[in-house]
């Protein structure tokens, strides 16, 4: 099975999987914002093909859609390597994992995404295999049952969590390397919304830009499914050409609002709002409540809602900030709380 697959959006077509490959970028020049983190990777790439060794572990956290998939892909690109790729809830069996690292070429990059999601029993096959680039199997049943233990290729091994909270101490510390991706900020995503307009061909002004920006959450992905659905719009009510004005009519019609909350997060704030008294609401409950996973809901749609001050997390559930209320059009009660200066996930 194709792993990218699986984990693409559902509401993904597969031309628009497809779509959505030809967006990605193929290498760190190509990869926009995070500048941060795109010139400590620089220089750890350099160095560590400057000294002809595999480059140390790495491990990349954030909400979906973000591009740690992308950089998996641009680091074993930029290291001039071959990259395989599977995710934690994919691999099963110790010997899906001992059979993937004994086939791994000194160099290669082994991508494991959802990393948090793996199996107790297959993470510390992992653990020797880091560290020292060795596996332990176990040859035969019963007593005469032996340990063999197999040197492995020196490899990297890339992991990409959504909730690094999750992570074991044990995994995280035999990262060299980790980093936490933040939402893009508004002009990062109007030069991706530019990119991909260009490999699209789909002509759109500044003011079209920019809208579109705006109202992507923070998210590459998002902004790229935006100008997809837009454009759709644009040709078929308009001459093709996205304007603002055109771009805020597509994205009403989309449901998409000023803040770039999509129906699904504006139904998690008002459910908060109207049938738990503005919260505090527990996870669980609120999850029964919209018909989602808890895991969705605390992966895909809190961070942003957190992010953008409209919802806090306290110990006894979520509630509505003032600001949150304010969206949602109703005055705040007195008791209500601004939005905490945050700290996001996990
Ligand atoms: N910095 C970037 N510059 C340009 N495009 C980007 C960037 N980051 C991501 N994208 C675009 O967004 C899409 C989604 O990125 P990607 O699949 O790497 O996200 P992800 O963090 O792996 O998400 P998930 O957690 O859902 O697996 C990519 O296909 C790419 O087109
Ligand atoms: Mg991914």
């Amino acid at each position: 099975m194709d792993d990218e697959e699986r984990l693409a959006d559902p509401e993904e077509t597969p031309v628009e999987q497809e779509l959505e490959r030809t967006l990605r970028p193929r290498s760190l020049a190509a990869f926009v914002g995070q500048p941060v983190l795109r010139e400590q990777l620089q220089i750890f790439i350099e160095a560590a093909i400057s000294r002809g060794e595999p480059l140390d572990h790495v491990l990349l956290a954030g909400p979906p859609g973000l591009g740690k998939t992308t950089l998996a892909n641009i680091i074993a690109q930029e290291m001039r390597v071959n990259i395989v790729i599977t995710s934690g809830p994919a691999l099963e069996r110790k010997a899906d994992m001992a059979a993937i690292l004994t086939g791994l070429q000194e160099g290669d990059v082994l991508f494991i995404d959802e990393i948090h999601r793996l199996n107790r029993s297959i993470e510390e096959i992992l653990y020797p295999a880091m560290e020292d680039f060795k596996i332990d199997i176990v040859i035969g049943q019963g007593p005469s049952a032996r340990t063999v233990r197999l040197p492995l290729e020196r490899f990297t091994l890339i992991g990409a969590t959504t909730r690094s909270g999750l992570i074991t101490t044990p995994l995280r510390d035999r990262f060299g390397f980790s980093h936490r991706l933040d939402y893009y900020s508004a002009a990062d995503l109007g030069r991706i919304v530019a990119r991909s307009a260009d490999i699209l061909g789909v002509a759109i002004d500044e003011e079209g830009t920019r809208e579109l920006a705006f109202r992507s959450r923070g998210t590459p992905r998002i902004a790229n499914r935006l100008l997809r659905r837009v454009r759709d719009y644009a040709q078929v009510r308009h001459e093709g050409r996205i304007t603002g004005a055109i771009a805020l009519e597509a994205l009403r019609l989309f449901e998409v609002d000023d803040e770039g909350l999509d129906r699904v997060d504006r139904e998690i704030l008002n459910l908060i709002l109207h049938k738990f008294d503005g919260g505090p609401v527990g996870l669980s409950t609120l999850a029964v409540a919209i018909g989602e996973e808890a895991d969705t809901i605390e992966d895909v749609y809190e961070p942003f809602l957190l992010q953008r001050g409209f919802l806090m997390r306290t110990p006894r559930g979520r509630v509505l900030t003032r600001l949150g209320y304010e969206h949602c059009g109703v005055v705040p009660p007195a008791a209500a709380q601004p939005a905490p200066s945050q700290t996001l996930f996990d």
